[in-house]
């Protein structure tokens, strides 16, 4: 039984901190953010915002649009890494604000759980709905997976520019509209790491953020050869002399922390399929600079990030690379239109693989590409770490479901706030009913409960 993604929405929180507004009271130059990472605008929760409502509000959007009612789902899940509790799944919070819709008692037989492995969960949570439908568990009903984030670091730390927030919902059925994913080859890689973590009790994380970028793209590599491995020997994939598993992956979804990284982990996997192939001596010829190899070619991250010689020769080899045809190519045609989403909203750690996949579909639509059986292949990482990839195709279905696709007037009026306003909320120095906005159709948290016996009781209303 084939299992997919049968239609996706989105709730991204309509304030906004402006890149170049951020740059100039941190002191920075604008294009370290614009051009070096890539963020242009950061999405931030009001004070009446959290990451259930901004769940319930995606999922509402999923079901309305869909005329799907609870009875039609089977599972709700929600992948997380900004839980609410040590205990209550978030799931329980989604349904208790979509019964205020949907009638008390209405999801009584959706199971579902809150997942949690930074912004890797989802792709897992996926992955076990989709065995779910093909397992043919469902029955007929959908599977809902929900990934809701808020990208929230310290003031003044080096990872407050790649902050963030907001929600994809996904509809899962064995007949998907959109894409359905290539049976029996995810593939995943795991390794006990700390490049960010946020221990008990602590708002933001603790990053060692180029050691994560560095992470990020071994642990994704390793799953990629793993994939590669199960697509040759299951025979979905077949190559001939010269060429590269990559050469079959018509569109690169990465998770994207900030848009330029997935720039980065693109030349970084090129460059690691490549190597061996005989297009790649016509590039180093053309490039006329060797690629560099590490003091201690078998050493730890921590050494080759410590190999001062090598890292500013390989980041400069990275850099040349970058700028070759035969790199831009690539870039223009299967990679930059999953990044004009994550330009516009900043890091929403689960969500962001799903909204670069979203930002993909709408744009490369409104280029006019025919997606239909094209194959996309997805890099999800999650820090802490484990990566996984795996891929899908596009249906002939998809048009009706991508057509009406349009991230801005989704995401609504957009407001900029002041970077006074927004440390403000940074530092949680506003309850939640001294909100920005003037929220409408939609969920809201209104109060948190403080006495002993209903401390965190979190009470959230549908404004119509
Ligand atoms: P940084 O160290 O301050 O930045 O913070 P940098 O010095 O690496 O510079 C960034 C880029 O800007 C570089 O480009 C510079 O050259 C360029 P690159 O060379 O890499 O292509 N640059 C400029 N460009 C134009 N004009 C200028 C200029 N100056 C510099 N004037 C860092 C960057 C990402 C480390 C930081 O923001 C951070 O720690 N962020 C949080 C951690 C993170 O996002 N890590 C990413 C990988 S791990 C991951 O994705 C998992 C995660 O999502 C969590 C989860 O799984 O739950 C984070």
């Amino acid at each position: 039984m084939a299992a997919g993604i049968d239609d996706i929405a989105i709730y991204i929180p309509r304030l906004f901190v402006d890149a170049r507004d951020f740059a100039k009271a941190r002191g920075m130059d604008p294009d370290k953010l614009q051009r070096g990472l890539g963020v242009s605008k950061m999405a931030i929760v009001d004070t009446n915002q959290d990451p259930a409502c901004m769940a319930a509000n995606a999922c509402l959007r999923l079901m309305e649009r869909n005329k799907i009612s609870p009875k039609d789902v089977g599972r709700l899940y929600v992948a997380t890494e900004s839980s609410l509790d040590e205990s209550k799944a978030m799931n329980s919070y989604v349904i208790g604000m979509l019964e205020q819709i949907y009638g008390d008692g209405s999801f009584e037989h959706c199971g579902g759980i809150e997942c949690k492995f930074a912004c890797v969960s989802g792709s897992y949570a996926l992955y076990d709905n989709s065995n779910w439908i093909r397992a043919g568990e469902a029955e007929g009903k959908y599977a809902i997976v929900v990934v809701s984030d808020i990208a929230k670091y310290d003031l003044g730390s080096s990872g407050e520019y790649t902050q963030g927030a907001g929600a994809v919902a996904m509809l899962l059925n064995d007949n998907p509209r959109i894409m359905t994913f290539d049976p029996k080859i995810t593939s995943t890689s795991i390794k006990n790491e700390y490049d960010f973590y946020r221990p008990f009790g602590k708002e933001t994380p603790i990053v060692h953020g180029q050691y994560s970028n560095l992470l990020y793209m071994i642990q994704i590599k390793k799953a990629l050869m793993t994939y590669k491995e199960k697509a040759l020997s299951s025979g979905l994939i077949k190559l001939n002399e010269g060429e590269t598993i990559l050469d079959y992956i018509d569109f690169v979804n990465m998770h994207l922390p900030y848009s330029n990284m997935g720039k980065k982990a693109l030349a970084y996997l090129l460059r690691h399929e490549w190597r061996n192939l005989p297009r790649w001596k016509k590039i180093i010829d053309k490039m006329g600079m060797q690629e560099p190899i590490p003091k201690d070619p078998r050493g730890t991250i921590e050494s080759v990030l410590a190999d001062e010689e090598f890292m500013q020769k390989d980041h400069q080899f990275t850099k040349i690379f970058t700028m070759t045809e035969e790199f831009q190519e690539i870039y223009d045609s299967k990679l930059a239109s999953s990044l004009i989403a994550s330009r516009m909203v900043g890091n929403l750690y689960t969500a962001s693989l799903y909204m670069g996949f979203r930002s993909c579909l709408e744009f490369e639509f409104q280029k006019g590409t025919d997606l239909e059986e094209k194959r996309f292949g997805f890099g999800s990482y999650g820090s802490g770490s484990s990566a996984m990839v795996f891929s899908g195709r596009i249906m002939p279905t998809y048009k009706e479901m991508v057509r009406d696709m349009n991230l801005e007037s989704e995401i609504g009026n957009r407001i900029k706030i002041s970077l006074e306003e927004y440390e403000e909320i940074h530092e949680n120095k506003r309850g939640p009913t001294e909100n920005i906005l003037d929220s409408k159709k939609e969920f809201v948290l209104v109060e948190i409960e403080n006495k002993p016996e209903m401390r965190g009781q979190r009470t959230y209303v549908f404004r119509e």
